[in-house]
């Protein structure tokens, strides 16, 4: 047989350049409607040309907005404008939360020709007066930037900040901090919420009509246009404007359509490819927090699954709760109380895997309907892939027929009430 790697090595003809390039984390060199932030970010750090000391600024705006790439060029442009006379040093606090491995990382991206410092077992102080040290030493101009800065503050209240605001006074720095958390500064104590805002930047979100014009600007110079179908990059731009403005969306989606045609050797990328990007990105995503949850939850959306394929338009806490027990009984394990599976339905709910809407319904008082969200015959699917439902019948999954009774009867009034 001829190798069956063949046919997937043959470039196409509609690549011209590096496809890496539209992965989102490489950072063009060009941003379309991000150029008034950029001159505002330029202006604030232009002081550092002249040997002065930049304000500290802060970023808000929605994920996808541009700002951890828009810094990150801003920054590599002004060490290119003082050549190379610049420490700029990036932390992502969602992965470095607590105060002592940032400094640590700081320390470590110093580069003085010193060796690294371990990332465990100096005493604070030691850290703190090392990172002074070798700042004072670079003799160079620092710039921190402290992305997703909220989940820093979320997990060490302001006092992470405060230290960091401490060391950069004795030496020549400054900060960029980044957040998506619109009230974050509001959460800071006053004395780092002075020193910190001194400076802000909102990245607003962007339009389809922008997101169009990023992604026409992103695959220029990779892929030769003509591959791609109008129909497919607006319908990216309009999915991207729909998740509030998410440039990251957008190019990840335009992304997998195009590698997916280049993929069946087809000439043209079009809006259907799109759909079929979206629904495998949206399958990941749910797949990934389903398979996360915990076993009690995993059973409560089974239930919630199930009982709303035998009884598709009236799903309600009371019903989930007694097929929850069904299901648990018939796995072994001691079913929780109806409080705690109360808990565990908003749980679920705030991760986007279920939907409640609580009606009034006359006499019969206030209920909470429940839907799952997304596919049902994915979501059993992908909880089955827990060994503990291996093996799951689901023989006892029942529909709450009083209720049905009631709901019947309170139409048939509806109705009746009509029809006078
Ligand atoms: N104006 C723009 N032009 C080109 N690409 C952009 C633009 N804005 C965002 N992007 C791209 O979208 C993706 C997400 O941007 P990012 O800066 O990570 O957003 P944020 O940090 O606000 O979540 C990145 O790949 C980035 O390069
Ligand atoms: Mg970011």
């Amino acid at each position: 047989m001829d190798n069956p790697f063949i046919k997937y090595s043959k470039t196409s003809d509609y690549v011209i350049g590096d496809l890496k390039k539209l992965s989102s984390s490489y950072i063009p060199d060009n941003f379309p409607h991000r150029e008034r932030q950029i001159n505002e970010i330029a202006k604030i750090l232009s002081s550092i040309i002249n040997g002065g000391i930049a304000s500290n600024i802060l970023i808000y705006g929605k994920s996808g907005s541009g700002k951890t790439s828009s810094t990150l060029y801003v920054t590599s442009m002004l060490s290119e404008a003082v050549s190379g006379n610049l420490n700029s040093i990036y932390i992502n606090c969602e992965i470095y939360d607590s105060q002592y491995s940032i400094l640590i990382n700081i320390i470590n991206s110093i580069n003085i020709g010193e060796t690294q410092v371990p990332s465990l077992g100096l005493p604070l102080d030691r850290v703190y007066f090392e990172l002074i040290r070798r700042l004072k030493k670079s003799g160079k101009y620092t710039i921190i930037i402290l992305d997703e800065i909220d989940k820093l503050i979320q997990k060490n209240g302001s006092d992470a900040l405060y230290v960091i605001l401490k060391v950069i006074s004795e030496v020549n720095a400054s900060i960029i901090g980044i957040t998506n958390d619109s009230s974050f500064v509001n959460r800071l104590d006053a004395r780092v919420q002075s020193r910190l805002n001194q400076e802000s930047i909102i990245f607003p979100p962007y339009n389809a009509i922008e997101l169009r014009d990023i992604l026409n600007f992103r695959v220029s110079g990779i892929i030769k246009r003509e591959f791609i179908d109008d129909s497919a990059i607006n319908l990216c731009a309009a999915l991207g404007a729909q998740e509030h403005g998410d440039a990251r969306k957008s190019i990840d989606l335009l992304r997998i359509a195009i590698e997916n045609a280049l993929r069946e050797g087809r000439d043209l990328v079009t809006a259907d490819d799109v759909y079929r990007a979206r629904d495998k990105f949206e399958m990941n995503i749910l797949k990934e927090s389903i398979k996360t949850l915990p076993i009690h939850s995993k059973m409560v959306l089974l239930s919630a699954a199930l009982t709303q394929e035998t009884d598709s338009d009236l799903t309600v806490t009371g019903e989930i709760y007694e097929n929850y027990k069904n299901i648990s009984t018939e796995l072994g394990f001691q079913p929780l109380t109806m409080r705690r599976i109360s808990d565990l339905l908003t749980d679920l709910e705030d991760l986007g895997l279920l939907s409640t809407n609580t009606r009034s319904l006359g006499r019969y008082g206030r209920t909470k309907f429940i839907r799952v969200m997304g596919s049902i015959e994915n979501i059993k699917s992908y909880i089955m892939e827990d060994p503990a439902f291996i093996n799951f019948q689901g023989s006892k999954i029942v529909k709450q027929t009083k209720l049905r009774t009631n709901f019947d009867s309170y139409f048939d009034g509806l109705n009746e009430n009509n029809n006078k």
